[in-house]
């Protein structure tokens, strides 16, 4: 079976709601029904996932608010101690990245796709920035996002 690791950070709950949707997505009964496979989803707060938890995962979805100009110092903190580790260790595996942000989110985007790219994990979705007041359609799409990311794991399509 293979695993999603969900690291994510939130300090006002907007991007755990996301977070939620993405998983809801992710773990929806279609993708067993269409592909036999079932993907185990594991959501960790950034403080808490390490170096095991990226070693032994098949794919990744960051979430993380823009702040600053950035992502989210706990994002931050979680590239600052898995990177080097994980480093030629977890090459091609996909990855998704949703943010939540109060105007922009291109900031914090632009701040981990490189960290990502570095890394060598396949953006195999576009990431998802929802700016501005949660909508039900910001729902949807990191609901789809969750859905598509652990979907094509479960299809092995990547
Ligand atoms: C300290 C701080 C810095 C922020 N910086 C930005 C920013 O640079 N760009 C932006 O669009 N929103 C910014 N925001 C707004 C947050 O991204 C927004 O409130 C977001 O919903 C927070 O996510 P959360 O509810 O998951 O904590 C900032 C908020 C805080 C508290």
């Amino acid at each position: 079976m293979p695993t999603l690791l969900v690291v994510f950070h939130s300090a006002s709950g907007g991007t755990t709601r996301l977070v939620e949707s993405a998983v809801d997505g992710a773990r929806s009964p279609e993708i067993v029904e269409a592909t036999g496979t079932a993907v185990d989803v594991r959501v960790l707060g950034a403080f808490d996932a390490g170096v095991d938890d990226v070693m032994v995962a098949d794919g990744y979805l960051l979430a993380t608010p823009e702040n600053f100009g950035y992502m989210s110092g706990a994002l931050k903190d979680f590239f600052d101690r898995t990177y080097h580790p994980c480093l030629e260790h977890t090459r091609g595996r996909p990855y998704g990245l949703l943010v939540k942000a109060g105007g922009g989110g291109t900031a914090a985007v632009d701040a981990v796709v490189p960290l990502a790219t570095g890394l060598d994990w396949r953006p195999v979705v576009e990431p998802f920035v929802a700016a501005g007041d949660l909508t039900d359609a910001h729902l949807a799409a990191a609901h789809e996002l969750g859905a598509t990311l652990a979907g094509g794991m479960a299809a092995g399509l990547w």
